[in-house]
């Protein structure tokens, strides 16, 4: 095998792995909803839903997908497949500033990991933030 040969069979290699990375690796109930239940549902839960969201397990998708953001009321709080598109990714990210939002990044008063963020965008983008 050739220098050339390798170093092409080695693009592909790598062509295919970035492809691999942009299946969906996460489920709702294995590996988000653990992650909102530590961090964001003692603030968002059905019984007191700060900003009129709850995170609690159950209610995740019908307060989030598709849903608009009550601080930007043009943006929904998750588009599945995008995370440009969803509000409350913005929050996570800190970004909600940019793109007319108010308030404080989520969660109030810290933020999620590298991880933890991975895992979100990984969802939303390509688990089209399903249940
Ligand atoms: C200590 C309480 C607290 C925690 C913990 C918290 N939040 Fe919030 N959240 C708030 C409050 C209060 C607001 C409204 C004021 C603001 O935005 O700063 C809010 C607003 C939001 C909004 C805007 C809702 C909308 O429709 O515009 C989103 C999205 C959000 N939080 C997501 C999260 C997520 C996701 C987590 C967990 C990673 C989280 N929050 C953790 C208190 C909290």
């Amino acid at each position: 095998m050739t220098i050339k040969t390798l170093t092409l069979s080695a693009g592909v290699f790598f062509a295919l792995a970035g492809a691999a990375q942009a299946s969906c690796e996460v489920t709702l109930a294995g590996d988000i909803q653990p992650v909102l239940d530590m961090r964001c549902v003692g603030c968002h839960q059905d019984a007191a839903p700060g900003a009129g969201l709850s995170l609690q397990s159950g209610s995740t998708i019908s307060n989030t997908v598709g849903v608009p953001s009550t601080q930007v009321s043009d943006m929904n709080r998750i588009e599945p497949g995008d995370t440009q598109l969803s509000y409350l990714y913005h929050k996570l990210a800190g970004t909600h500033g940019d793109v007319g939002g108010s308030g404080e990044r989520m969660p109030f008063g810290g933020q999620l990991t590298d991880d933890e963020m991975a895992m979100i965008a990984n969802w939303i983008e390509d688990c089209e933030a399903a249940e």
